[in-house]
C-alpha cells in the first residue's frame, strides 16, 4: 500500500532489464519505495540492476524468472510474487522487442514471435496482474505502449501494430477496473535512447530513459491514465493521427 504521503512502496517490473524500468525504479527507490521485484527471462542479467537498487536504499529486492513469450506461465509467476511480497503498489509492464521490419518481411514467424511477446504476453500477464490488483483493492498497472502504435509506419508496422493492440488492451482494462481501487496508466514514449534503440539514429524529439522515468513517476503521483513522453508528443500525434494517408506516408517516410 502507498504510504501516508502517497509514495509507492513496492513495485514489480515485468521485463526487469529494461533501461526505462531501471530508471523508473531508481527514482521510486529515491522516493521511499522499498520492495522491488525484477522479472525477466534471464534473471542472472538482472543482478547489476538489483544491486544498484539495493545501494540506492531498497531493502527487499528480488529477481524472478519471467518470459513474456510464455503466456501460460504468467498467472503462476504473478501469483507467486504477490503471495511472497504482499501488496504491490505498481506493476510495470516494460518488456518488448522492436525487431526489424525487413527481417520480419523475410521471416513471418519472427514477426509472430514479436507479436506474441509485445501483445499476447502483455494480455496474459496484464490480466493476471489485474486480478491481483482488483483483489487487493489498490495498485497501478503501468503499461509501456509507444507512439508507434498511434499510427503505424511502413518501416516498422509490425512493432507499431503490437503497440496499437497493447494500447487498446490497456485502455480497456483501465476502464474495466474503474471503481475497483486498481488502475491502469498507459505510457506513450517517442524515441528513447536505450538498449532497444542503440543501433539507431535519434528519432524526432528523442529523449532518455531518465526523462521517461520522471514522466512515469509524475504520472503516478497525479493519478494519470495516460502519459506522453515527452508531453509535447500528445498534440503532435493529435495532428499526425488524422493526416490523410498520402500525406502521412510522405511524413513517415522522412522519419526512415
Ligand atoms: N526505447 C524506445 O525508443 C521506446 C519507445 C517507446 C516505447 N518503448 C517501450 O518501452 C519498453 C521498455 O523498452 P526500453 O527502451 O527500456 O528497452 P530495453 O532496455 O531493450 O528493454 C526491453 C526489455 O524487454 C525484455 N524482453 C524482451 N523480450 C522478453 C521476453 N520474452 N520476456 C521477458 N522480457 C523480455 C528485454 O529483456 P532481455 O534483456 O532478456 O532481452 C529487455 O529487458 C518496451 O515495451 C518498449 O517497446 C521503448
Amino acid at each position: 500500500m502507498r504510504d501516508a504521503l502517497g509514495a509507492v512502496q513496492s513495485v514489480l517490473v515485468l521485463g526487469g532489464g529494461s533501461d526505462i524500468a531501471a530508471a523508473t525504479c531508481e527514482l521510486l527507490v529515491g522516493e521511499r519505495c522499498r520492495t522491488v521485484v525484477l522479472a525477466g527471462r534471464s534473471p542472472e542479467k538482472l543482478t547489476p540492476v538489483a544491486d544498484r537498487l539495493r545501494s540506492a536504499g531498497a531493502t527487499d529486492v528480488d529477481v524472478v524468472a519471467f518470459d513474456a513469450a510464455a503466456p501460460d506461465t504468467h498467472r503462476t509467476v504473478v501469483d507467486e510474487v504477490f503471495d511472497q511480497h504482499g501488496d504491490i503498489d505498481v506493476v510495470l509492464v516494460a518488456f518488448g522487442v522492436l525487431g526489424d521490419q525487413a527481417m520480419f518481411d523475410d521471416d513471418p514467424a519472427a514477426a509472430a514471435e514479436a507479436a506474441t511477446t509485445n501483445y499476447v504476453g502483455a494480455v496474459s500477464s496484464g490480466l493476471a496482474v489485474a486480478e491481483r490488483l482488483r483483489r487487493q483493492g489498490h495498485g497501478t498497472l503501468v503499461v509501456m505502449s509507444s507512439v508507434a502504435g498511434e499510427r503505424a509506419r511502413a518501416d516498422n508496422f509490425v512493432y507499431g501494430s503490437t503497440k496499437a493492440g497493447l494500447d487498446a488492451f490497456a485502455q480497456g482494462l483501465g476502464d474495466a477496473l474503474a471503481g475497483s481501487g486498481a488502475s491502469v496508466m498507459v505510457v506513450r514514449p517517442g524515441f528513447v535512447r536505450t538498449a532497444m534503440t542503440e543501433h539507431m539514429d535519434d528519432g524526432p524529439m528523442a529523449t532518455t530513459a531518465e526523462a521517461v522515468a520522471a514522466d512515469i513517476v509524475a504520472g503516478l503521483k497525479r493519478g494519470a491514465h495516460t502519459v506522453w513522453s515527452p508531453a509535447k508528443l500528445r498534440p503532435v500525434f493529435a495532428v499526425l493521427r488524422h493526416l490523410p494517408r498520402p500525406i502521412w506516408r510522405r511524413v513517415a517516410a522522412t522519419r526512415s
